[in-house]
């Protein structure tokens, strides 16, 4: 239905799809860098609050498994951590409070679906145009802004259960993702598809209060040793009184984490990285789990093409007489249990799916209609067979419009908070002719990003990441082709990606043609350059050979300009586009 009293549609220079991490890094970024007022950003989730991931993934035991000190903002750095690895619910507070500081919640719509965003390519008012639905009244409306950022987030559609009969089934069924506080576990025999993270964080926090528990496990996970720990009274203090100590901290968590970078490249060194690792997490595993299950949990890939799985006391659970372990295929769920491939049927009063996500496909994101009525998706589909994006952020023929932690920003080893901040200084970087109304539009060239994303994939071939021996959401692969597709994670270290952020290479793109609007010197500039032409002229006046030197200066700085140009350093913008 749409609203009948819409006449005027509200714009704002920025709007954004998401309020995760993503979102709040780029509202505040926009303040720290530009002193753009918060009034310029305008917000939408299909959540009813702030958090993202930390607000849709309330299930239990749901935890980062990167410490906090680095997953969350380098610049609202939080000495008040109460854990290394920090539940759900203390992160989605940490993430409210910084929306607040920010000043950001008034300038966010929740339960508020974007359905689709289309470039208006008019010539005076180039712009994005936003439907939105809202999910309360069902009522549709529309947004316009001159930059639209997607931090929609890359777990957002839990992926459906690939058992048939689910319906059939006459208890609850509930998706990770969706947990339903509601339903009490007290006493009932629950049925656990999947042993992922997801999974290893849910089986040990609900074990104690079900009658049995069952998990039905398919694909092996490598499990570390736990890194989870109280943060002490003292270190709190410490972190809060000692200036720098929660910078220090970050740092060291930053470099004991990247250090696993050294594993994910098939050269000899890697290998040799790879086997110590797994040599740990063997050891681990096989004294920790009982014996019986070793053949079931132990991996044989490589470690490195999987994100690893931090123990949160799942291992040691599995001791517990209440839980029965099984990689017996499920062929059908019935009315009450589950069958197995042998026949027999698994009892279930409740069934818990921590089955994953849908990755590497691009219907996960909202419709995006570019320039010449192209979609996102289609531009996906046609080009490559998967998600991709120049610099993991944009797309050719989708102007002034940015993915947050989008395609190829996973990691298996870091915080992709790290990511997103690089991503949205990325942005903010490009769009800054834009911004000093030098320029309306800016769009990346089809040549780099072609150039970019086959590097990423060349790069990515040369990685654990996608091997041919694990089964894993990083790949997928073409039905038709047969080529295999990592739109998910990044191939290079994270000081590469800070550094690729931070490196704008001006000839990937093209500003509009305001750009022959120059950009005016500042005060600052001016008065010198006065005072210095005013004492250039006294000298000159009063020594004439001075006059010979004054000459020669000015042809050696007609000839330097050119070569300035052609560097992209004087001009920025080649053709023009709307
Ligand atoms: C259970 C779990 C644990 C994780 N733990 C870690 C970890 O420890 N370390 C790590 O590095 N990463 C972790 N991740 C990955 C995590 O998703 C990212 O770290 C990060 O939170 C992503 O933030 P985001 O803002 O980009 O997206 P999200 O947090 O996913 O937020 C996206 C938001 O966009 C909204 N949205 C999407 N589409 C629309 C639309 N069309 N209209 C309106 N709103 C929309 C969603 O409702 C959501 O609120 C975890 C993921 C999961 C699922
Ligand atoms: N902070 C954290 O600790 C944390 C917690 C949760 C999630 N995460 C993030 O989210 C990502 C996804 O994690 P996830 O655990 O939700 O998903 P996942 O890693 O994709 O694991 C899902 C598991 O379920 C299995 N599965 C699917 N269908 C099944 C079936 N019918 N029968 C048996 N098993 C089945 C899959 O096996 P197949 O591989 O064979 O399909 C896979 O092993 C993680 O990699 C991580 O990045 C992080």
């Amino acid at each position: 239905m749409s609203s009948d009293k819409e006449t005027e549609v509200p714009f704002t220079q920025f709007a954004c799809i998401g309020t995760g991490f993503s979102g709040i890094a780029l509202g505040a970024t926009i303040q720290r860098w530009y002193s753009i007022s918060p009034s310029s950003i305008q917000f939408f989730d299909s959540q009813p609050c702030v958090g993202g991931t930390w607000s849709i993934n309330q299930y239990p035991g749901a935890a980062c498994d990167v410490p906090s000190a680095l997953y969350s903002f380098s610049f609202e750095r939080n000495p008040n951590w109460t854990r290394f690895l920090p539940p759900h619910d203390e992160l989605r507070a940490y993430l409210t409070k910084v929306a607040e500081k920010y000043n950001l919640v008034p300038r966010m719509k929740f339960n508020t679906k974007v359905t689709k965003a289309e470039w208006i390519p008019s010539p005076t008012n180039p712009r994005w145009r936003l439907t939105i639905l809202d999910l309360e009244t069902n009522l549709t409306s529309h947004h316009e802004c001159q930059f639209l950022f997607s931090g929609s987030g890359q777990f957002n559609s839990p992926r459906p259960l690939d058992v048939p009969g689910l319906d059939s089934f006459q208890g609850p069924v509930i998706h990770s993702a969706r947990w339903d506080h509601s339903v009490s576990l007290h006493d009932k025999k629950v049925v656990v598809f999947g042993n992922g993270c997801t999974a290893a964080q849910i089986v040990p926090s609900i074990l104690s209060s079900t009658a049995h528990l069952t998990q039905i496990v398919r694909s092996k996970h490598w499990i570390y040793p736990p890194v989870d720990a109280k943060v002490s009274p003292f270190a709190k203090k410490l972190l809060a009184s000692m200036p720098g100590a929660t910078l220090l901290q970050r740092f060291i968590v930053y470099h004991l984490a990247e250090a696993d970078w050294a594993g994910f490249t098939l050269t000899p060194s890697a290998a040799s990285f790879r086997s110590r690792r797994r040599k740990m997490a063997e050891k681990y595993m096989k004294t920790t789990a009982p014996e019986k299950y070793h053949p079931l949990l132990v991996p044989e890939f490589e470690i490195g093409c999987k994100r690893r799985v931090f123990d949160s006391g799942y291992l040691e659970c599995l001791h517990s007489e209440k839980i029965t372990l099984t990689n017996d295929k499920a062929v059908e769920i019935l009315p009450h249990g589950v069958k197995m491939a042998d026949g027999r049927v698994v009892e279930a009063d409740v069934l818990v799916l921590a089955n994953g996500f849908e990755t590497n496909t691009p219907t996960t994101l909202l419709p995006v209609v570019g320039t010449g009525g192209h979609t996102l998706q289609e531009h996906w589909s046609e080009t490559f067979p998967g998600p991709e994006a120049y610099n993991c952020t944009s797309l050719h023929g989708f102007p002034n419009f940015f993915l947050l932690w989008g395609p190829n920003t996973a990691t298996g080893h870091t915080s992709a908070v790290m990511a997103i901040e690089n991503g949205v200084n990325f942005a903010l970087r490009v769009i800054k002719p834009c911004l000093e109304g030098r320029a309306s539009v800016v769009d990346v060239t089809e040549q780099a990003e072609r150039e970019f994303v086959e590097r990423v994939q060349e790069a990515l071939g040369k990685t654990v990441f996608t091997s041919e021996t694990c089964n894993s959401w990083y790949t997928a692969r073409d039905r038709e082709t047969g080529r295999v597709w990592n739109g998910m994670t990044y191939p290079w270290s994270q000081a590469r990606y800070w550094w690729d952020c931070m490196m704008i290479k001006k000839g990937d793109w093209v500003y509009s043609s305001s750009i022959v609007k120059r950009r005016r010197p500042g005060l600052w500039f001016t008065a010198f350059a006065v005072m210095a032409s005013g004492g250039l002229l006294a000298w000159v006046g009063k020594n004439p050979n001075s006059r010979l030197a004054l000459a020669l200066a000015g042809s050696r700085f007609a000839a330097v300009v050119p070569v300035l140009r052609t560097w992209g350093l004087g001009v920025i913008g080649r053709k023009g586009l709307n």
